[in-house]
């Protein structure tokens, strides 16, 4: 049941800390700290390049991985939506890795992508939350997220999860390529393992997110801004928020803007910005402010240490719980999470059931 909450999606929200905490447990090893993975099908090494490939929620699960293996581990990775990577036909380099990503394990497009890979002689190696569907089935390995069975359509804790096992993939790549040292692998480590506890102090910001969910319920078309692993946190928000709400919103890597979005700007579309502090802190800044000067109403996602200046600009800013750079892009996800749900029911939506879509996405 849905455990006194409104919708399974309110329950899924609250169970992110124990999700998080759950998939740690079966890949950090207490004892030593460090991140232990089950048998691989491949040298991590000595591999060339990743692939990614999923589709929807997952597929942003799948672009912040890839922020993560190229900066952390210096793996080069490829990345497309698994309905247009399985026409595609790339020239994949040999010997590189198949990464995919998906709740259901059932997905048509996921699933074909990863025949897709194995037929051209690709390991593949599926983050899965269903281990014992189809794609667990035909995978070299699974990385389970500990998510337990997500029953709103919206996806919300399984995303989270994904995010959980990437970064610990990112962590044992590092160490195996040699980017990442024992006290960097330990600071990442302890970075993961302060999440739990950071996850559940982001619902003592409900009540001010459902301030901002008032600004965005009004709108008919929303924006979302972010830089770097904040981008794709964006494009997740904008995405749930569609889902959801039925409100029209795009994400946009903030400095994008300036080439076409801007144009948009004026007082009925308000910018929903992620903007974590950290290295790219202070470029995002700048880009919200000519949004601003331009008439945007802004809404900020920021942290304890941002949220002072981003105060000075924006009619709403939420200061989450200031975390280890590397995994803010967990804790903004699960504001914007917040927002959407906060907006669907504003709106007086379906928000378990949202209109023409379906848990599993079986078909292609
Ligand atoms: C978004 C959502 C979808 C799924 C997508 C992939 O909230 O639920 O975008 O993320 O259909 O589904 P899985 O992960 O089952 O492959």
């Amino acid at each position: 049941g849905k455990d006194g909450y409104r919708h399974y999606m309110e329950k899924e929200l609250h169970e992110h800390p124990l999700v998080i905490g759950q998939t740690l447990q079966r890949m950090v090893d207490p004892a030593t700290r460090k991140v232990v993975l089950p048998p691989l099908p491949c040298d991590l090494a000595t591999i060339p390049r990743g692939v990614i490939t999923a589709c929807g929620s997952a597929y942003y699960a799948g672009m912040i991985g890839r922020y993560w293996l190229e900066e952390i581990a210096r793996l080069p990775i490829d990345i497309d939506v698994a309905s247009e990577l399985r026409y595609r036909n790339p020239p994949l380099t040999p010997g590189s890795l198949g990464m995919l990503i998906s709740q259901s394990g059932e997905t048509a497009d996921t699933l074909a992508a990863l025949r897709a890979l194995k037929a051209i002689g690709l390991p593949v190696l599926s983050v899965l939350n269903a281990e014992h569907s189809t794609m667990a089935r035909e995978s070299d390995l699974v990385l389970g997220t500990v998510a337990g069975p997500e029953i709103s359509v919206a996806s919300t804790k399984a995303f989270t999860a994904q995010l959980t096992v990437l970064a610990c993939l990112t962590i044992a790549m590092g160490r195996a390529r040699g980017t990442l040292d024992e006290a960097g692998e330990d600071e990442l480590v302890t970075a993961l393992l302060d999440l739990p506890g950071k996850a559940a102090e982001v619902f003592s910001h409900q009540a001010d997110i459902r301030k901002m969910a008032g600004i965005v319920a009004e709108a008919r078309d929303v924006l979302y801004l972010g830089r770097g692993s904040a981008y794709p946190v964006a494009m997740e928000g904008a995405l749930k928020l569609k889902e959801i709400s039925y409100i029209h919103a795009e994400a946009y890597a903030a400095g994008e803007m300036k080439h076409g979005p801007i144009s948009l700007i004026d007082r009925t579309v308000p910018i929903v910005a992620t903007i974590p502090s950290g290295p790219l802190f202070e470029k995002t800044l700048s880009n919200l402010q000519e949004a601003k000067a331009r008439g945007g109403r802004l809404l900020a996602f920021t942290d304890e240490a941002g949220a002072e200046r981003l105060s000075a600009i924006a009619e709403h800013t939420i200061a989450l719980p200031e975390v280890h750079p590397f995994v803010t892009p967990v804790i903004q996800t699960i504001g914007v999470q917040i927002l959407a749900y906060e907006t669907a029911l504003l709106k007086g939506t379906d928000v378990d059931q949202p209109r023409n879509l379906a848990k599993s996405v079986t078909v292609e």
